[in-house]
């Protein structure tokens, strides 16, 4: 069993003035969902992702040894630009990571990132984004500790990752990764995301996520003032009872390559969510009358056609339509005679289950 313990070095055996790395990280789609949480990002319950492969951010950390080693210093730079205001959600990353990179303040870092979607798409960007970073102070740190493991390297940088945003976690590895501890998954564990350690049948190979784009304003709920409105929530133990349940009945869907009981569960799970969130106190509603209009059309789409599509949600408007590779043609001409009209400007993102984070 991990602990926090086991991801704080003990000495450094190598020394590095100044550097740069690249990598890329891509977003993730919850399939049963993250929604709660208890201190130091622990997960109220587990929860299983596909990682998306189009969706990405792109981060350059360059780093050099500075004189002042007792604060923090870093630039950031948004697409090339210096963006200020991500500042404060960065330093409150780096003081929460300190502990596990000793070295954080013995450098001056850069920090240039960039997202392959729109920013202003509503798609969260900060699993990407926190996965991304994350990868780049594993480099750093493999160069003062060349012995490291790749496996300690991937399970420390999700470890990390989770630290600035949870879902982060599972934006590391891919295809189908599971997050927080649950009994009948082998290596699961509250601390980082690991892939999903069984069989997953061909029906799940290249299944297909095609975002939409429903309004693309800022939430007027954050998901960290949701996760805590699950303390004291009248449902709260119920569903995490229902997670656990619902990931045993994944685990047993992804063996088989049963898509209609895949969708049961799935969509399920997205209108748990969102049930969540209604009966919050303060309670709120995340959907728009354009998020109900995609469901009922998909749901009338599937009854006529039996094509096997479903959709997501993760905490906004947006709408994930999933739905396996061999129905992809059939899908996207769907989507655009009967869906992209409740899209904010028709827009909409074609994406798939990807690998993970890469070293550029
Ligand atoms: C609805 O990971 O964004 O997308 O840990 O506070 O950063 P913080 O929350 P975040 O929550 C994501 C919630 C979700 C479901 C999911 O991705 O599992």
């Amino acid at each position: 069993m991990f602990t926090a313990a086991d991801f704080i070095p003990k000495t450094y055996s190598s020394t590095v003035e100044n550097g740069n790395f690249e990598w890329s990280a891509p977003s993730n789609i919850a399939l049963v969902k993250y929604w709660g949480k208890k201190d130091n990002q622990i997960p109220a319950n587990p929860s299983v992702s596909f990682t998306l492969n189009k969706c990405k951010t792109v981060t350059k950390l360059a780093f050099a040894k500075k004189e002042n080693q007792v604060s923090f210093s870093f630039d950031l730079l948004f697409e090339g630009k210096p963006k200020e205001d991500f500042k404060p959600k960065i330093r409150k990353f780096l003081e929460r990571i300190e502990v596990y990179l000793p070295f954080l303040k013995d450098y001056h870092f850069t920090i240039d990132t960039q997202n392959t979607f729109p920013h202003s798409s509503g798609i969260a960007s900060s699993a990407s984004g926190m996965a991304a970073l994350a990868m780049n102070f594993m480099s750093l740190e493999k160069l003062l500790n060349p012995e490291i493991t790749d496996d300690y390297f991937y399970q420390k940088a999700s470890f990390l990752a989770r630290l600035g945003s949870g879902s982060a976690c599972r934006s590391v590895k891919g295809n189908v990764v599971v997050w927080g501890t649950q009994k009948n998954i082998k290596g699961s564990t509250d601390l980082f995301g690991v892939a999903f350690p069984y069989t997953i049948h061909e029906n799940f190979q290249n299944y297909q996520d095609t975002i939409l784009l429903v309004d693309k304003g800022e939430k007027q709920v954050s998901s960290t003032v949701g996760h805590d409105l699950m303390h004291h929530h009248p449902y709260a133990y119920s569903r995490f009872v229902q997670a656990h349940e619902n990931l045993d009945q994944l685990t047993a869907i992804f063996e088989n390559g049963n898509v209609a009981e895949f969708i049961k569960v799935v969509e399920s799970e997205a209108l748990t969510l969102h049930a969540m969130m209604m009966t919050s106190m303060p309670y709120y509603i995340l959907m728009k009358p354009n998020t109900l209009q995609i469901i009922n059309t998909i749901w009338k789409f599937r009854n006529e056609t039996n094509v096997p599509v479903c959709f997501t949600l993760d905490a906004g408007a947006n709408v994930h339509v999933l739905y396996p590779e061999n129905v992809k043609e059939k899908v996207l001409q769907f989507i655009q005679d009967e869906l992209v009209g409740f899209c904010q400007n028709g827009q909409y993102i074609c994406d798939e289950i990807g690998a993970g984070a890469i070293a550029l």
